[in-house]
């Protein structure tokens, strides 16, 4: 089957059959294989979209015609920064294992709740399984990463009305 899609915001096109993991596609531009291969320790985590996914079971078909994000491809964006900057504030480690599954889960709250409460934190992450970082760490750090990421569009906001 051929399958095209953007990966990292450069258009791909492969050959694959239809329900192989999509995880062997997207690994030269960062994607990396985890130890469960089965959706559990989100190592392989990319954006479907704006949606975080194992891409160790998803299949190859879905993405056809999607926008795929690794953490390599999240480089400038002003979410991504605001996000590793409230990690480092909370103390959350850069483990290799934990972090594209915690980067891409607050990534969707954020993008999703935009300043999100307590509860909405606690309902997206409430699957979250992780060593290498406490959920009481991860809920502060998307909470700090959320207000800097309002704050910063209210400056955007000024600027744009003087
Ligand atoms: S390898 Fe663990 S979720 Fe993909």
């Amino acid at each position: 089957m051929k399958i095209e899609f953007t990966l990292n915001g450069i258009h791909r096109v492969i050959e694959s059959a239809p329900t192989e993991p999509a995880w062997p596609h997207l690994a030269e531009e960062g994607a990396r294989e985890g130890r469960c291969r089965g959706g559990n320790c989100l190592r392989c985590a990319v954006l479907l979209g704006d949606r975080p996914v194992p891409s160790c079971i998803l299949p190859v078909y879905r993405l056809q015609g999607a926008h795929v994000t690794t953490l390599v491809g999240m480089g400038e964006n002003p979410l991504f920064l605001d996000i590793m900057r409230a990690f480092d504030k909370v103390g959350i480690s850069r483990c290799e294992d934990a972090l594209p599954g915690l980067v891409m889960l607050a990534y969707q709250i954020i993008s999703e709740k935009s300043i999100p409460s307590d509860m909405d934190i606690q309902d997206y992450s409430r699957y979250l399984v992780t060593r290498c970082a406490g959920r009481d760490e991860f809920e502060r750090a998307v909470r700090l990463a959320g207000r800097l990421q309002g704050r910063r569009k209210a400056d955007r906001r000024e600027r744009v009305s003087r």
